[in-house]
């Protein structure tokens, strides 16, 4: 620590001042460039379906899309993530509508790249917990998830959506080895430009409900994620995580949740030099909506928190808020 003075010589309040002062100084700043929305999808025609667990987000079918789609290009923001509201009539034990390539996610990634070329970025989650009868991320049997025969799934479903036009394929699963296997296929299947971004550090948390209640998984959901999500008491262990999908090819890393693991943020920025995302949950965003609809905290808490993740490391950070705040960042 260099002490460049001592009081009364050195004042740092000084520098805080006045407004312009203060934009002169600050040392991080939160711009739409920053943000990633998600998107929720549903079959059906026009419809917008309200989110019980999530205070004005919204389930959007295809033919409505341009609704939301349309706002996120024209503030600007870099990506959307897609998640889809899957029919129970579609699930099964082995999740297999994630690989029909006429699913709902599928024609709503072509729907977008077609309308609005390369405007937008597209990502995609890749698990199988929107389409398996028992709400996991990978195959279960007798009571447990399989691995390796999860990966093989998950590496179909990143091709499919890759053909499709996704952007950035987002292996939100956390089985071992599926980064290495994914970036193997999409090499030898000329999509050698298609971005991997890991959710390489996720931890099996309870902010991820209204999440849930939003795809549709969270009755169906058997027991826990704790046998492949990653246990929040941890924090060294994400090291390990992030090195290891580094080695298999990932461009991006994620870490999600978001603002109780802001110093998963910072060490894994500190210690790899490759662009870290942070996600900022459901949970988290229901909680902020809560206090601030009945008053408890006002609208301001948003930016102070987002400003959080990027002081905290992060490039950038998925939030449900990125609609509703661009414009205050402009
Ligand atoms: C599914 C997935 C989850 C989220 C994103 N992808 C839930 C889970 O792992 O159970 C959570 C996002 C949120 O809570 O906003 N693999």
């Amino acid at each position: 620590m260099i002490i460049t003075g001592k009081y009364p010589n050195l004042r740092l309040r000084r520098n805080r001042n006045s407004d312009w002062s203060r934009r002169l100084v600050r040392e991080n700043t939160l711009s739409v460039n920053d943000l990633i929305l998600p998107i929720f999808l549903v079959e059906g025609k026009n419809k917008k379906q309200s989110i019980k667990s999530m205070p004005e987000i919204y389930r959007y079918s295809i033919d409505r899309l341009s609704e939301v789609v349309d706002k996120a290009v024209s503030n600007r923001i870099p990506m959307v993530a897609l998640f889809p509201y899957t029919n129970s009539k579609l699930k099964n034990n082995n999740g297999t509508e994630s690989l029909n390539e006429d699913n709902l996610v599928c024609r709503a990634i072509q729907y977008i790249k077609k309308k609005y070329k390369n405007s937008i970025g597209i990502m995609c989650d890749v698990a199988l917990d929107p389409y398996t009868s028992h709400g996991h991320d990978g195959l279960l049997h007798k009571g447990k998830i399989l691995n390796d025969e999860t990966v093989e799934i998950l590496v179909k479903q990143s091709l499919l959506q890759a053909q499709m036009g996704c952007d950035v394929i987002s292996p939100s699963d956390m089985m071992d080895g599926r980064i290495g296997e994914i970036r193997k296929s999409l090499d030898k299947n000329k999509f050698k430009n298609v971005q991997i971004l890991s959710y390489a550090v996720k931890f099996a948390s309870s902010f991820y409900g209204p999440f849930r209640n939003a795809v549709g998984s969270n009755s169906l959901l058997k027991g826990d994620k704790k046998t492949y999500q990653m246990d929040y008491s941890n924090n060294l262990e994400s090291l390990r995580e992030v090195a290891l999908d580094i080695k298999e090819g990932a461009d991006m890393v994620m870490v999600k949740p978001g603002m109780p693991y802001l110093d998963i943020i910072r060490m894994v920025k500190d210690n790899f030099k490759i662009p870290v995302l942070a996600y900022q949950v459901s949970g988290e965003y229901s909680l902020i909506c809560n206090g601030i609809n009945k008053g408890i905290v006002d609208k301001s808490t948003i930016i102070e928190i987002l400003t959080g993740f990027k002081r905290a490391g992060a490039n950038a950070v998925v939030t449900y808020f990125a609609n509703k705040i661009a414009k205050n960042l402009k």
